[in-house]
């Protein structure tokens, strides 16, 4: 498993969020907005999400890891070309370490163009994650987004991840200033970070290694399930979802959290953090800012609440910096690992 660069450099996104947001203010407008029920994308989408139900937690986190840098543009999917060699990939960022469900974003295209639907490999990202969130949480998550009409982007670096994406070591203020950059509110940041509810994760828990943060006895059942996990399935994020035998030992408490919506995306997150029961410390930061923990406290108490904040923050997420210009494919890219050329700009 990849180890996340921890020199996030902050004073670099700064410089670079100026450049983004022009790009940002000149993006076409999508060309539908909200996809309804019964809307064919929509349920092409959601079957081949609900065919690999068991890793569909990943195309959420695709979409943040995607959007998150240089906007939703599937640069994420990108690999190495003869002028971008092996290495030098968004995708080679030990930020994306982990990542998965990738494959299925062509499948998903594949199927509608097969159909005489076009639909960008940015759009079926986003798309995804949407579905992944409707079945993750028994249909209980429904929100629009923008599209079809991303455009697919030609440029994938090394280099772009650490200067966007947050690492599990960012104190508060970092979270707050990185999730800034999009205009993303503390609000956002709390109500995306309840994604950590599902999923799994691989490094050492606790990355920045400050065990006094976190619960000793939630070490402890870490271990344990990474004990018991096979062919580097990782351990579940949320201790709810845990064994029975690694919960034992965390002396989780159940506090009102749904005990058996095992694998459920709910606000069962919140109860986790407040009993400093997450693997990263940018979880357990939220606890440290006023307006954060009012937001988790509410959220555990109000699932309502958590729903349709939750659902806010993914639409403006899937709808972040909607790309333009000389960076992005006239049409859509042929396949969703490689751009249609292999240097870019290319000639109008
Ligand atoms: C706030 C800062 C965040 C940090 C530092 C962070 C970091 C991480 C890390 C290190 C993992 C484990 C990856 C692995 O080992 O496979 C992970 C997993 C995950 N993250 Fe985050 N994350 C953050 C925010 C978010 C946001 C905003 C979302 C989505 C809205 C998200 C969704 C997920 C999901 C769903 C997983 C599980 C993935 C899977 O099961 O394949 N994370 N995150
Ligand atoms: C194509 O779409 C039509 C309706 O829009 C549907 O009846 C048909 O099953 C679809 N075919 C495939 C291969 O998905
Ligand atoms: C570990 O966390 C404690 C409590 O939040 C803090 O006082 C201490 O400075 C941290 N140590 C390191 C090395 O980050
Ligand atoms: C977990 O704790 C409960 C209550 O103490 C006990 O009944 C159960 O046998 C324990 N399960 C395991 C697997 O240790
Ligand atoms: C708890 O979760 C289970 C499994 O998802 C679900 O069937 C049940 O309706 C939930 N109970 C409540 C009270 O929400
Ligand atoms: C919480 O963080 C936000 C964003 O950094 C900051 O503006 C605010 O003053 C903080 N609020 C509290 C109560 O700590
Ligand atoms: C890239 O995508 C194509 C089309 O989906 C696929 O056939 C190929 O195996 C992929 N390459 C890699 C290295 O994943």
């Amino acid at each position: 498993m990849a180890k996340r660069n921890e020199k996030g450099s902050l004073f670099l996104v700064a410089a670079l969020a100026a450049v983004i947001f022009v790009l940002a203010a000149q993006a076409t407008p999508a060309v539908a907005v909200g996809y309804t029920d019964g809307d064919k994308v929509q349920k092409v989408v959601y079957e081949e999400v609900m065919n690999v139900k068991e890793k569909a937690a990943g195309f959420i986190r695709l979409a943040f890891h995607d959007c998150f840098v240089r906007g939703c543009d599937a640069s994420v999917l990108l690999l190495e070309t003869p002028t971008n060699p092996a290495g030098q990939t968004e995708k080679d960022s030990g930020f994306n370490g982990g990542l998965r469900g990738m494959e299925v974003i062509d499948i998903i295209r594949n199927r509608l163009l097969a159909n005489g639907t076009k639909i960008s490999c940015a759009d079926a990202v986003v798309f995804a994650a949407r579905e992944a969130a409707n079945i993750l949480s028994n249909g209980n998550i429904k929100y629009p987004v923008d599209g079809p009409g991303r455009k697919d982007g030609v440029v994938s670096s090394v280099d772009d991840p650490p200067k966007f994406l947050p690492t599990p070591s960012f104190t508060f203020k970092q979270l707050a200033d990185s999730f800034g950059v999009f205009k993303f509110s503390v609000t956002d940041l709390v109500a995306l970070s309840t994604a950590h509810g599902i999923g799994v994760f691989h490094q050492t828990p606790i990355m920045s290694s400050n065990v006094s943060k976190t619960a000793s006895t939630y070490a402890l059942a870490v271990a344990e399930e990474a004990s018991t996990s096979t062919n580097g399935a990782g351990v579940k994020i949320n201790v709810r979802d845990m064994g029975e035998k690694a919960r034992n030992i965390s002396r989780y408490r159940p506090d009102g959290v749904n005990m058996t919506a095992v694998g459920v995306l709910d606000n069962s997150y919140c109860n986790a953090n407040l009993q400093n029961m997450v693997p990263f410390d940018s979880d357990f930061e939220l606890t440290k800012n006023g307006t954060a923990l009012k937001l988790l406290n509410d959220y555990k108490m109000d699932a309502k609440l958590w729903k349709t904040d939750f659902e806010a923050a993914m639409t403006k997420l899937s709808n972040t910096l909607k790309a333009v210009g000389p960076l992005f494919e006239e049409g859509y890219r042929v396949k969703c690992n490689a751009t249609n050329y292999d240097s870019y700009p290319r000639p109008k």
